[in-house]
């Protein structure tokens, strides 16, 4: 069977944005489009009937047939489709499917350069932890990916090494920082220098499974997929190596895909099958070596034996409050869910249904209203754990969360999605770690009032030292997987438009250069915001193109300020501006104000701007068990009460609140003594007791204390170990 292809130039891409193959000998029957078929002349080609399809906003599929291809008959027939049906063979019949472009897709890694604060955090982080894993750290030290002889099943299944790689490849080349980047050479090379001649991923050979990575007897191969996000993060940034590391994942394909007929997605796989189609459609865009077709069926195969994740967020089985230990499984826990997340984004570039645009939205509403913290992120600890602010969420699932969202947004172009990365980089990520990224928590609690292991605890299936700040607390894949937060937040922060422009994903500083398709484009994004509120685009262009900036739906006065007029783009939007060719200046200036939201009981979390504030309880953190350089494990400890209520109209928290701001951002603005925020509050002590060692559930606001008045301080939550977020508010 001849598989044919046809060129899609990037030019043409501004016309009909869809790539195309098709195939001799396939058919789609059913789901024909109204007035089918269309007559062509009889000279068409297969192309003829591609084109019409494209053209056809309707149009999914097409299936042609013609006296030139076949004996069938004497008239060219070309039928539009507006359903995916499954295919069946049938010699007269070609057929082709499209894969859509997102209106938003990634920009190569290598575009970006983190600046200002951001660079400041990342460098912390390849000089931390992330950077010094493999010198110490027995399951990446010694992992079975790098020949070593760590037991597998002591080493989660053999996850440890691809989670971390993934996020430290664009960590090492974003920072540029050198032992970081031989440690990403050291491993990549070794991976691809060890691929079995079958095709696999991994060190020795054979017989299958080449590790006992297996669960529930089960061969486990989802760890493969966070790798080939690290292969093709590694090809971006190294185009040298590109042709080596593509023939490497091009092999795995073909074998994995073989695989999947025998042996089909299960267990963890089946939950995460979605990061596999991402490597799957992203080789498709940019190495498709004419096999868009086996590609498509890949992607078809995989999606058939997937876990159904629009009928668990959609159907009765999604929990409502706390997990009960029935419903405690792979579909309810957390990383599942926060990759899971974007499943349907990503498939709608395939199936282009409506469905998978309102399964996106129904999922956001539904995590939020069932399990939603204040910080942006969801409980989890490990599997969705209701409303109460002492629950606790994932690290892992803080930065999967990220990710899913900037495929949400893409799909979607909904501005909330991309509020919700910035809220969860600028809250729940840096309040997962320690400010000098040496020691994380496995689970963040919103009302955290001691980080200790402790016995009773209030997590669901998590253990007694889940909260605690060190090396593996609990378990240690986000030991290995915080480290893909920031740079990919920082690879993502633009994204390209199908007009050929540039949106904004998240307001950061960085510097960006990349080719559009008229021609070169650099973006010099500099500023203190999120601690600051103006933003300056420094654009230069060699054609002009569409630019689209995002305002945050908090931002109610954002002003826009360019070639000496100022305009007012309204908050919660994308603000479409056409860029001229040659170099311009744009200045956002982003005021930003107090709002609440009520929370469990009545109680209240305070918002300014992107950042969520805390009530200050002091912090202080004992040194434990010492491990390599900076890292230990830590007893941290509350030095200052933390059972108030505030004295605060939620309606106008602005009359109660004041806040300061230092002047400048410091060394480091996630510092609990360093933040250069500050809000002063008034509130009183309450009556306020401690469940499983952890703040009871808020007392129902409004609340009375006979206590007197006191001077408070809020800092916001991600320069904060502990916290008391939710806050009930005092009777008048
Ligand atoms: C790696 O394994 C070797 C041999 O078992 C051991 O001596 C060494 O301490 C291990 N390295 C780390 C970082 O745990
Ligand atoms: C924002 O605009 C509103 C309405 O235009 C106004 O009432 C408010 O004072 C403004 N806030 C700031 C911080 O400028």
């Amino acid at each position: 069977m001849k598989t044919h292809h046809r060129w899609t130039l990037p030019l043409l891409c501004l016309l009909l944005c869809v790539y195309a193959d098709y195939e001799l000998g396939i058919d789609r029957p059913y789901g024909d489009l109204p007035n089918q078929p269309i007559q062509l002349d009889k000279n068409a080609e297969p192309e003829d009937c591609q084109t019409l399809c494209e053209q056809n906003s309707d149009c999914k599929t097409w299936s042609f047939s013609s006296p030139k291809t076949s004996d069938c008959q004497d008239d060219a027939l070309c039928w539009l489709k507006g359903e995916l049906k499954p295919v069946s063979v049938n010699r007269c019949m070609y057929s082709g499917r499209v894969l859509k472009r997102l209106d938003f897709m990634p920009f190569p890694a290598s575009s970006f350069r983190p600046t200002g604060w951001l660079m400041e955090q990342m460098k912390k982080q390849a000089t931390g932890l992330a950077g010094h894993l493999a010198d110490f750290w027995n399951d990446i030290a010694n992992s079975t990916w790098i020949g070593g002889n760590s037991d597998t099943t002591f080493n989660g299944y053999g996850e440890r090494v691809p989670y971390w790689i993934n996020g430290l490849v664009p960590t090492a080349y974003l920072t540029g920082d050198q032992h970081t980047i031989d440690q990403v050479e050291r491993y990549v090379k070794f991976i691809l220098d060890h691929q079995t001649s079958d095709g696999f991923f991994g060190n020795d050979g054979d017989p299958w499974p080449r590790w006992k990575i297996v669960v529930d007897g089960e061969t486990e191969i989802s760890t493969r997929f966070p790798l080939l996000m690290a292969l093709t993060q590694y090809s971006e940034f190294n185009p040298s190596h590109s042709q080596r590391v593509i023939d490497a994942i091009w092999k795995y394909f073909d074998a994995q895909r073989a695989q999947l007929f025998t042996k089909p997605l299960d267990s963890w796989a089946k939950y995460r099958y979605q990061d596999l189609l991402l490597s799957i459609f992203y080789i498709y865009d940019h190495h498709p070596r004419d096999r868009q077709e086996f590609l498509l069926n890949f992607a078809e195969l995989v999606y058939q034996q997937r876990f159904d994740w629009e009928g668990f967020f959609g159907g009765n089985d999604f929990p409502k409050t706390s997990c009960t230990p029935e419903q405690i499984g792979l579909a309810t826990h957390g990383v599942n869910v926060g990759q899971g997340l974007k499943s349907s984004a990503l498939w709608y570039r395939y199936s282009q249904s409506p469905a998978d645009i309102s399964s996106t939205t129904q999922r956001y509403d539904v995590l939020d209203r069932y399990h939603g913290m204040a910080s942006g992120i969801f409980s989890c600890s490990e599997h969705l754990a209701g409303l109460s602010p002492s629950q606790g969420a994932e690290t892992c699932t803080v930065v999967e969360t990220m990710f899913s969202y900037v495929h949400m947004y893409s799909q979607t172009r909904d501005v909330r999605y991309a509020d919700r990365i910035e809220q969860l980089a600028y809250n729940a990520l840096p309040a997962s770690m320690t400010p000098d990224t040496w020691a994380h928590v496995y689970l963040q609690q919103a009302n955290e009032i001691s980080s200790e292991p402790v016995n009773p605890f209030v997590y669901l299936s998590d253990g007694a030292d889940a909260n605690v700040y060190g090396l593996a607390p609990w378990f240690g894949c986000c030991t290995a997987n915080f480290v893909q937060g920031w740079p990919k937040f920082v690879t993502h922060a633009l994204l390209q438009t199908e007009d050929d422009g540039v949106a904004v994903n998240v307001l950061t500083p960085l510097r960006f250069k990349s080719q559009l398709a008229n021609g070169a484009v650099s973006i010099i994004i500099t500023t203190n915001y999120p601690f600051e509120e103006i933003i300056t685009f420094d654009i230069t262009s060699e054609a002009g193109f569409p630019f689209y900036l995002r305002i945050p739906a908090w931002a109610n006065n954002a002003t826009l300020y360019s070639q000496g007029k100022s305009r007012n783009p309204p908050a919660g939007k994308l603000y479409k501006m056409k860029i001229p060719a040659g170099k311009v200046t744009l200045t956002l200036q982003l005021p930003m104000e107090f709002r609440t939201v009520e929370r469990l009981n009545g109680a209240v979390a305070i918002y300014r701007g992107p950042f969520l504030y805390s009530l200050d309880i002091g912090e202080n953190m004992e040194q434990k068990t010492h491990y390599y350089q900076n890292s230990y494990d830590y007893v941290t400890k509350a030095t200052k009460p933390w059972a108030y209520a505030l004295s605060l109209d939620p309606t106008h928290p602005e009359n109660s609140l004041k806040f300061t701001y230092a002047g400048n951002i410091g060394e480091n603005p996630f510092d609990h003594a360093g933040t250069p925020l500050r809000v002063a509050v008034r509130g009183k002590k309450i009556e306020w007791g401690i469940e499983k060692n952890a703040a009871a559930d808020p007392p129902k606001s409004p609340v009375e204390s006979s206590s007197a008045m006191e001077d408070l301080t809020l800092l916001p939550f991600g320069s904060s170990r502990l916290r008391m977020t939710e806050l009930p508010v005092l009777k008048n």
